[in-house]
């Protein structure tokens, strides 16, 4: 490849010489010049050459200003100043500008002007060797980062798991015999006054509160052996909604549903069910003054080469959303920002255990007042052609 070197100076004859004896000393050198400066700088700009050979004392714009130029854009060429004879101190204000190398006028020309030259290509080289090794580090660095993130983050998961397991065990006796003990207490306690039975109520739904906790945890924790059977999404869809409606009343909120009648997957029904009313319950809790749940089943084709597909349940809601910063958050265990209103943070933790134990996944897009899109996604087994 040839090397291109623009060289510019107010000295038409002086410029002319120096490309013909660049050109001779070389043949691999395509020289060219401009004698007017600001012109010398747009050329170099738009053609990018690979040496710029440069006088120092120019009208308008001197060599000085047509290095803070470039640099000033950002652009590297190695630059090299050609000074009067005796005028080192210019030569080290420009070194210290950036620029890669100096010859002296009238002095040095032929072999010694090629040395100065392929010096400072050498030079160029070498820094961008440099640059892109950095970048390659740290890019190696960050990602190394990443992993090490990841590999915490899942050994935070498994040992979460087996200690809650141990503990959740230890927990459910004690609650199976306290709530067995106010049944006893609601029957023998009949006629007592209305206080005593609000405070017996209460001891209840506090107790009931901790026996869900401990049942999440034990989900979360150990997630019974899956069963696997062909489902069609819209029937446990349905099922869940169904579910949800006798739970809570759906206050103001519109659901909306689009299925693709011809999808099939393999899944343990309870534990996709289990998947749907977390998430559906989330899109509730979000919209307290009423909203729009739409729910729409699919399938796309995740590598055209094979034709693999997957199928998506979408789940969107008008709710508050999730401002960005939390989201990387969403799926640790007892992340919640639902504390005062009784959310203990395992909803998406189970969600996403659930279906990485069915080689699927959960995405979630959301923005802050318009709402969040939850992505459920799952192999698909079949397309029911019927
Ligand atoms: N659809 C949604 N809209 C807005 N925020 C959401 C939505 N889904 C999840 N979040 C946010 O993610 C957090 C974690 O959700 P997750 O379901 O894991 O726990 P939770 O709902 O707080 O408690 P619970 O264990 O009762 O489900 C929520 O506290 C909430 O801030
Ligand atoms: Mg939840």
């Amino acid at each position: 490849m040839p090397v291109k070197i623009l060289i510019i100076d107010d000295e038409k004859d002086h410029a002319f010489l120096t490309k013909t004896i660049l050109e001779q000393v070389d043949n691999n050198y395509q020289a060219d010049f401009v004698s007017d400066s600001r012109e010398g700088l747009k050329k170099a700009i738009e053609e990018r050459p690979h040496v710029i050979l440069c006088d120092y004392r120019m009208p308008d714009l001197t060599g000085l200003d047509v290095l803070r130029e470039l640099r000033k854009a950002e652009i590297d060429i190695p630059f090299i100043v050609v000074t009067a004879s005796g005028s080192e101190k210019v030569a080290v204000d420009f070194m210290k500008e950036g620029a890669y190398d100096y010859v002296v006028k009238d002095v040095a020309y032929g072999e010694t002007l090629q040395a100065v030259i392929e010096k400072s290509l050498d030079k160029y080289r070498m820094k961008k060797d440099k640059e892109r090794l950095e970048t390659e580090v740290s890019e190696a660095y960050s990602k190394l980062k990443e992993t090490q993130k990841e590999l915490i983050q899942s050994e935070k998961l498994a040992a979460l798991g087996t200690f809650s397991s141990g503990i959740a065990h230890e927990v459910k006796n004690p609650l199976a015999v306290i709530l067995g003990g106010i049944e006893f207490l609601e029957l023998t306690l009949s006629n007592a006054s209305g206080d005593t039975k609000m405070a017996m109520t209460k001891i209840k739904e506090a107790t009931l509160r901790a026996d869900s906790i401990i049942q999440g945890l034990l989900k979360f924790a150990k997630p019974s052996e899956a069963e696997f059977t062909l489902l069609k999404p819209e029937d446990i869809i349905n099922e869940t909604l169904a579910l949800m409606k006798y739970r809570c009343p759906l206050k103001n909120i519109e659901i909306k549903t689009e299925f693709d009648q011809d999808i099939g997957i393999n899944a343990d029904k309870n534990q996709i069910q289990q998947v749907l009313f977390n998430i559906l319950m989330n899109a509730v809790e979000s919209m307290p003054q009423g909203g729009t749940i739409t729910i729409t089943t699919g399938t796309w084709i995740n590598d055209q080469n094979t034709g693999q597909s997957s199928c998506f349940i979408k789940i969107k809601d008008t709710g508050q959303g999730i401002s960005q910063d939390m989201l990387p958050k969403l799926f640790e265990p007892f992340f919640t920002t639902k504390r005062d209103k009784k959310g203990t943070g395992l909803g998406l933790s189970i969600a996403k255990t659930i279906l990485d134990n069915h080689n699927g996944n959960l995405l979630i897009e959301s923005k802050i007042s318009k709402g969040t899109e939850v992505r459920i996604i799952l192999p698909l087994t079949r397309k029911n052609k019927e």
